[in-house]
């Protein structure tokens, strides 16, 4: 297993290409079982995930050329062979539940594994299965699949979800393009991922309206056709390296982003004493002077602070002036970061979904272990301002959601190389 290891030092300067958003690369992946046309996916990031996706469509019979090196994926569904989705592919990345909704609303029939959980959470697929049933979806669950069919094919109907749940938002969105009548979408997730999907599936023929509100109403149509979609810039990748320059100083210009993707992000970073200009490029950050101030963070559905931005922005509490709190209410488990930052000399106290961050001066580097995609790069950040050498180790987990991590990093001078194992 690769670790990366990362030397504090002087701070950062230069531009950070902001790649496509895995997380709207992986729902628009299966949108192409919508359609027996192609569907070409520009932008589109260089992920471990994005390759297991694609696996898992070929193995349904669909086709996936990976083109200019893995920008394009021009993806063809014309001659699914089978809605089975295998366990074996599926345990490796939960968002594989995404090729459910697509597989029935074209097919009437699917097989899917579940997911298991993960090490942030439990990660339950029960909303994703009660929304396909609100559309006449009838779900067997028997030996750790989801046995789905839709004798007669799909029927629009309402779909009122409890509490906000991005994937079944998607699974949801994509079956109901191909039900037959309207679908409405309640409390549906507001992320720009799914305005992205739904902007690709219009693309397609879909008739949609709402994604970013809260409620989406879509006209089942009787087929999609195909297109060519650009995949929108991931807004993760993007605050995550945001807060480079607040660790260690410097300014980093981020090439693609775009401010009303990291809107209430960007409130935190301005609280904390980080400056963000908008430029033609993108967006330049640097720290506005001296520490970074405390702030407190509760992470919340789209448009509130990401849950996939918390780890990170934890990492640069613990040198803040100050003591910050931070509530995180989307996962059950997604502190993993802290005892590693802890081993760093970092001083947090965590109680559940609540912990606390006292800062300190300087962290000091130490072998730290990986243990999701998003805490395995809060690593490395604290690692770029932290005294002394930091070893990452599994930084497996990294490459499934962060492209050439170290080649960015070190394109701005930060003193950072990839050990392969
Ligand atoms: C998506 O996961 C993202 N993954 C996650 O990013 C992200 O953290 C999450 O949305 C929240 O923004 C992809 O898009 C591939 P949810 P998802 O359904 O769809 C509970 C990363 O680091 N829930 O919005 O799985 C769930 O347990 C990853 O890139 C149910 O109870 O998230 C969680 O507590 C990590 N039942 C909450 O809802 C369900 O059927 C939000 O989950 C579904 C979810």
């Amino acid at each position: 297993m690769d670790s990366i290891v990362v030397r504090g030092g002087g701070p950062l300067n230069g531009e950070i290409p902001i790649a496509g958003a895995k997380n709207a690369c992986l729902t628009l992946m299966p949108a192409t079982l919508l359609s027996d046309e192609p569907l070409t996916l520009t932008n589109a990031p260089r992920l471990s995930d994005i390759a297991t996706m694609t696996l898992l469509l070929q193995s349904l019979g669909a086709e996936v050329s990976s083109l200019q090196k893995g920008q394009v994926l021009a993806m063809s569904s014309h001659d699914i062979t089978n809605q089975h989705a295998d366990y074996d592919i599926v345990r490796k990345m939960r968002a594989s539940i995404l090729v459910l909704g697509p597989l029935l609303a074209r097919f009437g029939r699917a097989e899917v594994s579940l997911p298991g959980g993960c090490a942030i959470g439990a990660r339950p697929v029960d909303l994703h299965l009660k929304g396909l049933e609100a559309l006449g979806a009838e779900l067997d669950l028997r030996d750790g699949y989801v046995h789905a069919t839709a004798p007669g094919g799909l029927k629009g109907g309402t779909v009122d979800f409890p509490l906000v749940s991005v994937g079944a938002t998607e699974n949801v969105l994509m079956a109901a393009t191909l039900a037959k009548g309207t679908t409405v979408i309640n409390n549906a997730a507001r992320e720009p991922e799914i305005v992205d999907l739904a902007q690709c599936l219009r693309r397609m023929g879909a008739e949609i309206e709402g994604e970013g509100t809260s409620t989406i109403t879509v006209q089942g149509v009787d087929a999609l056709h195909g297109a060519t979609h650009p995949v929108v810039t991931d807004r993760i990748e993007l605050g995550t390296y945001m807060l480079a320059p607040a660790f260690c100083g410097g300014e980093v210009e981020c090439l693609g982003g775009r401010i009303d993707l990291v809107g209430a992000f960007c409130e935190k970073l301005d609280a904390a004493g980080i400056s963000v200009e908008e430029t033609p490029r993108g967006l330049k950050v640097s720290r506005k002077n001296g520490r970074i101030h405390a702030v407190d963070v509760t992470t919340e559905p789209f448009p509130g602070f990401p849950t996939d931005l918390q780890a990170q922005m934890m990492a640069l509490l613990c040198t803040a002036e100050g003591t910050s709190r931070l509530e995180e209410k989307i996962f059950e488990n997604r502190f993993m970061h802290a005892p590693e930052l802890i081993r760093m000399g970092a001083r947090i106290d965590v109680h559940g979904g609540h912990a606390t961050v006292t800062g300190v001066e300087r962290l000091k580097g130490a072998p730290v272990m990986a243990t999701d995609l998003r805490a395995s790069v809060s690593l490395i950040l604290a690692g770029l301002a932290a005294e002394g050498e930091t070893v990452v180790n599994r930084v497996y987990h990294l490459d499934r959601g962060y492209e050439r991590v170290e080649e960015k990093l070190g394109a701005c001078g930060a003193s950072i190389e990839r050990i392969r194992a």
